[in-house]
């Protein structure tokens, strides 16, 4: 059994990894930000609060977002473990992702920092493209669609998320800084931190991170 955290500023390349390790180690996903686009296209009350939140760049309060893993972990059966994606962001909610795993008797197997630059995450968020269905990633440069605007694998269209605007980008890394970035110095006195360069080619940095947990 393998529970996994990603981490990474916006736009390290998370999402891109995970999709891989999941499969790779059949593992469940727990998206915090997946979470929130599927509220938000439902325009359930969460997403409602959430959009306020998100389109803006800001992080959604952690009192929300801690209820909604603790539910989660708590319903969820994970015979193969779970990949966190997006959670923690805060050292609130790092304590708090101690205190259910406790409860739950289960603890993580590494956390896994993906590391980019900030010029090179401003590149691609402004051309990261998203399939409004499935949810599956583009870049219109370096990972064009075969037919513009259209998902490959879903058909459906292609749209750019709200919070990939440059301000709401520029945003989102400060408070990344402010207040994501001090958890790696959490998890490294822990001995969980692997940091791995986001910046390699994904199949490298995938390669990276098999070859470091293992088959
Ligand atoms: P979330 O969805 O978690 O957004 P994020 O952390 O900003 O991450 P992104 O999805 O933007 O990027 P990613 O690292 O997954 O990169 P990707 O693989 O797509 O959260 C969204 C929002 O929800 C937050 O801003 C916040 O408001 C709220 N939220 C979520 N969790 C929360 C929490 N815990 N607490 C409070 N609020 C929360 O890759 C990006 C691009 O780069 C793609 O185009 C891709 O093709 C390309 N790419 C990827 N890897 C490579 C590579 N190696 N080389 C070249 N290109 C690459």
């Amino acid at each position: 059994m393998i529970n996994l955290l990603i981490m990474g500023k916006p736009g390290a390349g998370k999402g891109t990894q995970a999709t891989r390790l999941l499969e790779h180690y059949r593992l469940s996903h727990i998206s915090t930000g997946d979470i929130y686009r599927e509220e938000m296209a439902k325009d359930s009350d969460i997403g409602k609060l959430a959009k306020k939140y998100i389109s803006a760049g800001n992080l959604v309060p952690d009192g929300v977002t801690n209820d909604i893993v603790k539910e989660v972990l708590s319903k969820q059966d994970y015979p193969n473990g779970f990949m966190l994606d997006g959670y923690p962001r805060t050292e609130a909610q790092a304590i708090a992702l101690d205190q259910m795993l406790a409860d739950l008797g289960i603890s993580l197997t590494a956390v896994i920092n993906v590391d980019v630059r900030d010029e090179v995450l401003l590149t691609r968020m402004a051309g990261r493209r998203v399939c409004s269905h499935c949810g599956a990633t583009y870049h219109v440069t370096f990972h064009p669609p075969k037919k513009d605007c259209v998902c490959d694998l879903c058909g459906h269209a292609l749209i750019q998320r709200e919070d990939d605007l440059e301000e709401s980008v520029l945003n989102r890394l400060r408070i990344y800084n402010e207040k994501t970035r001090p958890l790696l110095d959490y998890y490294r006195t822990k001995g969980l931190l692997f940091v791995v360069d986001g910046e390699l080619p994904k199949d490298e940095v995938f390669r990276v991170i098999t070859e470091k947990l293992g088959d």
